[in-house]
């Protein structure tokens, strides 16, 4: 089990187990966790907790016939049980009111990271059963520009898209569009005025060249408010866009592939691969739905027609169709999820999208569980993020008001790497030419901006800010990729100087050998890895792999610094450790989406 098993915490936690079951028997009964890692890894690197409900256990059967007087004393009888010869445990003892501390043996940590380097990839937590997930996230709305809310969605989702993938699930990669709705009519109304060549019945395909949809839709907007004749005709194209008139499909095709054109251009420049499946989309499926309600006894009239659903526990109820007769957010949802449910077949469904709407999805969700859709105990997830603000702490807004377009902001943050850059090229830091600079700049300043988000719990809203955002210290992804980069750079000289290579020693399965404490403190960080994937898997935030890597950093920091590498007698050792550390970092970046660079 040792060999294979990649989670430290679940090998510590089997080894007590099975010696407290040796010891007092199997009928005893113990909490989920019986370890957990040391906070202060002075004392040691993990401690047991079950002492105390151990010897809660014997009181109650022996009673005071019990030989154990104290959780102490149960304790020092597990310390007493695993003596000083065990392959993976070592310099255990008793803490305070009966915590067992205990530290791994270097030899077991040498074994686990020399798998690792001939595998050539660190381990994944074993998962159950392969499952199959969908995650809905990016969606922005047609005609609309996509803004920061958007931004945090779409990079957060690719995220956890990229996490459940590593482990083995399959995952559908939904772009849920804002693509249906009564605001087509007004656009679509716009359009035809504004671009009648390109409603043409010749026109065989060419997009109206519309250079700005959000003026775009402004424009419309101000149109559909002041001018009641056009609302009126606006009006009239949503009924006709609704009952299928080719004209009007036409022009709404047309709206959706130029707003797609940008949307698409985002998720290249972030390496976003998302699959769009709007709202249109499940509007055919709603009837079905409204109807599997009606025939459960679930569904409300109100007065004026409309058709609700009221749910246990929440305060307002389900809108399946308004009083018009039109379907809106929650007829929508309700129908993706039955499909997803039904027609995927997903086992877990995680939504992602901004605070405001997490009424919204308790509430699809709970009328999910009613109607009886939840019954094969699949999971689902709303991810609600905060909103992020100016440096002024107030919306992100431009100078003259506006909300800062996405593409602008993505620009901006490559344009300020790209100066940084070429001062370093001057100054005569740099390892890149002139050339590279635009190519390295923009790994650096877009892997900036999602590491800035994805480091935090996505329920808190944030300060945008390029200076903090692009530092070379702290934690921020400029100061990871330069972490690596040195390491690499380490790497390179030995070859160059040394004339030894890594891949020399990897190929001849050179074992890694732990010599000094700030490498087994790397060692013990990288062990990690494992852990933090399975506590990822399970809440989804990746923060828990941010947290990881740039701890992981600082180790490595301190171990070159107070290890020499290159010319050491342990030269070849430690390389192999600088290289385990980097192959972490390179799945770490994977993960959060973060592009990889050779040199700085
Ligand atoms: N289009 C929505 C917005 O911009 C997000 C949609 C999220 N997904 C969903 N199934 N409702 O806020």
């Amino acid at each position: 089990l040792a060999c294979f098993e990649p989670r430290l915490s679940k090998v510590v936690d089997l080894i007590f187990d099975k010696i407290i079951r040796q010891l007092f028997g199997n009928d005893i009964s113990l909490p989920g966790n019986i370890t957990q890692p040391c906070q202060n890894t002075q004392h040691g690197d993990f401690q047991c907790n079950a002492a105390m409900p151990t010897f809660a256990y014997l009181k109650k059967q022996q009673g005071s016939s019990s030989e154990y007087k104290s959780p102490q004393d149960v304790a020092q009888a597990i310390v007493q049980s695993v003596g000083s010869e065990h392959p993976i445990l070592m310099d255990l003892q008793v803490n305070g009111p009966g915590f067992v501390l205990c530290r791994l043996q270097p030899t077991y940590l040498e074994q686990h990271i020399n798998g690792w380097l001939s595998a050539g990839k660190l381990p994944f937590p074993p998962i159950s059963q392969n499952e199959t997930c969908v995650v809905d996230f990016s969606s922005p709305n047609i005609a609309k520009e996509m803004h920061v809310g958007h931004l945090r969605s779409t990079i957060i989702g690719e995220s956890v898209c990229r996490v459940l993938e590593a482990a083995g699930h399959y995952v559908h990669r939904v772009n849920h569009v804002g693509d249906w709705g009564t605001q087509f009519g007004m656009l679509i109304q716009y359009l035809k005025e504004e671009y009648p060549h390109v409603i043409d019945q010749d026109n065989d395909g060419t997009l109206p060249n519309i250079s700005d949809l959000t003026e775009f839709y402004k424009n419309a907007k101000a149109r559909f408010d002041a001018d009641a004749d056009f609302k009126k005709t606006s009006q009239t194209n949503v009924v006709e866009l609704q009952s299928g008139d080719p004209q009007c499909l036409k022009i709404w095709k047309m709206l959706c592939d130029v707003s797609r054109l940008e949307f698409e251009k985002v998720y290249q420049r972030l390496d976003v691969n998302v699959k769009e499946c709007g709202e249109s989309f499940y509007n055919p499926k709603i009837p079905a739905v409204i109807e599997e309600f009606e025939k459960a006894g679930r569904l409300s009239i109100e007065e004026g027609g409309a058709k609700c659903v009221f749910v246990e526990g929440m305060k307002v109820p389900l809108m399946l169709q308004k009083s018009d007769g039109g379907y809106g957010y929650d007829s929508t949802d309700m129908a993706a999820l039955k499909y997803r449910l039904f027609e995927l077949k997903a086992d877990r469904i995680i939504a992602i999208t901004d605070l405001g709407q997490n009424d919204h999805f308790k509430l699809v969700f709970a009328g999910g569980k009613e109607i009886g859709w939840l019954q094969g105990g699949q999971r689902l997830k709303h991810i609600g993020f905060g909103t992020v603000n100016g440096e002024d702490g107030k919306r992100f807004k431009t100078r003259s008001g506006e909300t800062v377009r996405l593409v602008d902001l993505l620009d901006e943050s490559v344009s300020r790497m790209e100066s940084k850059l070429r001062e370093r090229i001057q100054e005569g830091k740099a390892n890149i030419t002139e050339e590279e600079v635009h190519e390295v700049a923009e790994a650096i300043g877009y892997g900036a901006v999602k590491y800035y988000d994805l480091r935090r719990n996505p329920t808190s809203s944030y300060k945008f800010s390029y200076d903090e955002m692009l530092s070379t210290s702290g934690d921020t992804a400029v100061y990871l990729l330069y972490a690596r980069v040195r390491l690499e750079s380490i790497a390179a000289k030995a070859k160059a100087e040394f004339n030894v290579d890594v891949e020399d020693l990897l190929r001849h399965q050179h074992p890694i050998k732990i010599t000094h404490p700030s490498e087994r403190n790397l060692v013990l960080h990288l062990q990690k890895y494992a852990d933090v994937m399975e506590q990822t898997l399970d809440d989804l935030y990746p923060y828990h792999i941010c947290d990881y890597v740039y701890k992981l950093a600082n180790a490595a920091s301190e171990f070159v610094t107070k290890c020499r590498v290159l010319g050491d007698p342990e030269m070849s050792n430690r390389l192999l450790l600088c290289h385990a550390t980097t192959l972490a970092m390179h799945q770490c970046f994977d993960l959060l989406g973060i592009r990889h660079i050779k040199r700085i």
